[in-house]
């Protein structure tokens, strides 16, 4: 790197005991798209730059742009002073070399054909042993037709053969619940699901794997996480940024595809989930499925009740357009831009505990976080001494930014007065650890290379989530509007009431509370 080697810290040693992948080659199908610019070609970059990924191996652009080896490198030189770190000369002379692209159409077999003698070249030059990891990062359309070809001009092994061929799958996975389970069977007609990695990015991130060590790697938790002492537990996930370029996909997408049935629903599901077996991969998921089996799909009539749309409209000052007017986007769309939900689990766990999950773009912050919000004190002695009720406590578990996890309770403000105020207790990921955590698609890819597929959805899981999201998304395209929000404010007026009416608010998501410490 530029400025030299990172520095080695207790975050990153653990990263690297012990698992370096074997030689491989890795091809990226969607090569000159913005996810590989901003996130693949950064990640697989920085793994390199650490020492991660094997000495043998090499990685292949595919595309249907006509391009050449060179200009392949030169964009994704660019991509990296971009989105990582600008490489340094000799570092980009080791790393340059191992990319190569292939520009075809996905229909044209003599396209694979190009891209296996590229694979075999490879073999014999960098070593990579016939191991293959193929990234689609491609639109769910596209998937079957990669997995067709791959099979048709011999580049995918068995699972019991000495190489090995992997899949990633970016998300979408599908666009609602029969095109994932076709997209499964297309899949496993060339793929055992041993070698399916359906990739959803929030489970590579370092606070959201740390949920199931929090709560699991402790004592404390688990007598309490359950319907005697949880309330209700809310689940945000804000952004800040609006549609930006991708009215193509978030047209046909919207909130509640684009964001609840992958990354919300799989934050509840760890949070909610009971005790897996073991650490691995069908341990983990197995509760995972169970738990989401055990939402309540809301249907009928309970979508009104139960969920919420909104679609963010210009600023209140004017300077941010409203989602109709951004580029690509219809003057009429109904797209939902902001998604609202209360949600059951029938489960002895959680029986009549609500979770609430919010989800939007152009909100005030960009922040994920988890609040599981405690019963008041059965008893509360000192309400009686000053008549102010204490307020109860809260666990913030803080998935980005300024990723930790906060405990609120209640402390007796110094004095004579049996004044009372919340206070927390602290956990932050940089100061503990001295360390930046890393980039998701570090993570998963590097899991990936090594087989390790706890942290990717499994099929049934995707099916599970589907299931859960596809009746409301069919009401929602029956009729009705999404509530307008301007952009810049928490959404729209509904998503307030939906708590509103159980009495409660939602957790304001900002990180100073009026006394200038963190609010619960
Ligand atoms: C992606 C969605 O999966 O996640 C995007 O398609 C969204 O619409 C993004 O912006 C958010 O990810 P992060 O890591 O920035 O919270």
């Amino acid at each position: 790197m530029a400025s030299g080697a990172p520095a080695e810290t207790p975050l990153r040693k653990t990263m690297k005991s012990g698992r370096t992948p074997p030689p491989l080659a890795l091809v990226i199908f969607g090569a000159t798209g913005d996810l590989t610019r901003r996130k693949l070609m950064p990640a697989v970059y920085r793994l390199f730059s650490d020492g991660l990924l094997p000495e043998h191996f090499a990685v292949v652009g595919f595309a249907r742009e006509n391009i050449g080896d060179d200009e392949f490198r030169g964009r994704m030189r660019a991509a990296l002073a971009e989105f990582a770190e600008e490489p340094g000369e000799a570092e980009w002379a080791r790393f340059a070399p191992r990319l190569s692209y292939v520009g075809t159409v996905f229909d044209d077999p003599g396209g694979f054909q190009r891209l296996r003698e590229r694979l075999e070249a490879a073999d014999r030059r960098e070593g990579t042993a016939g191991n293959r990891l193929y990234y689609l990062a491609v639109p769910p359309g596209v998937m079957e037709l990669v997995a067709e070809q791959l099979d048709r001009a011999g580049l995918v092994c068995d699972p019991r053969d000495e190489c090995f061929s992997r899949i990633i799958a970016e998300k979408p996975f599908g666009h609602d619940l029969e095109s994932a389970k076709q997209l499964n069977e297309e899949l496993h007609r060339v793929f055992d699901e041993s070698q399916i990695f359906r990739i959803d990015h929030y489970l590579g991130k370092e606070t959201t794997q740390n949920i199931l060590v929090f709560r699991f790697g402790n004592v404390v938790w688990e007598p309490v996480w359950n319907r005697t002492y949880v309330d209700h537990v809310e689940i945000t996930v804000g952004e800040t940024v609006g549609v930006e370029q991708r009215a193509g996909y978030y047209e046909k997408a919207g909130a509640l595809r684009d964001m609840v049935q992958s990354h919300l629903l799989q934050l509840l599901a760890l949070v909610a989930m009971e005790a897996p077996a073991s650490y691995d991969a069908d341990s983990i998921r197995s509760e995972k499925v169970k738990v989401l089996r055990s939402v309540r799909p809301i249907r009928g009539e309970d979508v009104a009740h139960d969920a919420v749309r909104g679609q963010y409209a210009a600023s209140a000052d004017g300077k941010l357009a409203g989602y109709r007017q951004e580029p690509g986007v219809a003057p009429d769309s109904r797209t939902e831009t902001f998604a609202a939900l209360r949600v059951w689990i029938d489960n002895w766990r959680w029986a009549g505990v609500p979770f609430y999950l919010r989800t939007g773009k152009r909100l005030p912050a960009k922040v994920s976080e988890v609040v599981v919000r405690f019963r008041p004190a059965p008893h509360p002695i000192l309400d009686r001494v000053e008549g102010d009720r204490p307020t109860p406590n809260a666990l913030v578990l803080r998935i980005q930014p300024q990723e930790g996890i906060s405990l609120f309770f209640e402390a007796k403000v110094p004095g004579m007065r049996g004044e009372l105020r919340p206070v927390s207790m602290d956990f932050d990921y940089r100061e503990a650890f001295g360390a930046e955590s890393p980039e998701a698609y570090q993570r998963l890819l590097l899991d990936a290379m090594l087989g390790d597929a706890t942290l990717f959805a499994r099929e049934d899981e995707v099916v599970a989530a589907w299931t859960l999201v596809a009746p409301i998304v069919e009401a929602w395209a029956r009729g009705g509007e999404p509530q307008p929000y301007p952009a810049g404010s928490w959404g729209p007026e509904g998503a307030e009431k939906l708590l509103r009416d159980d009495g409660r608010v939602w957790r304001s998501a900002v990180p100073e509370g009026p006394s200038g410490s963190p609010a619960p």
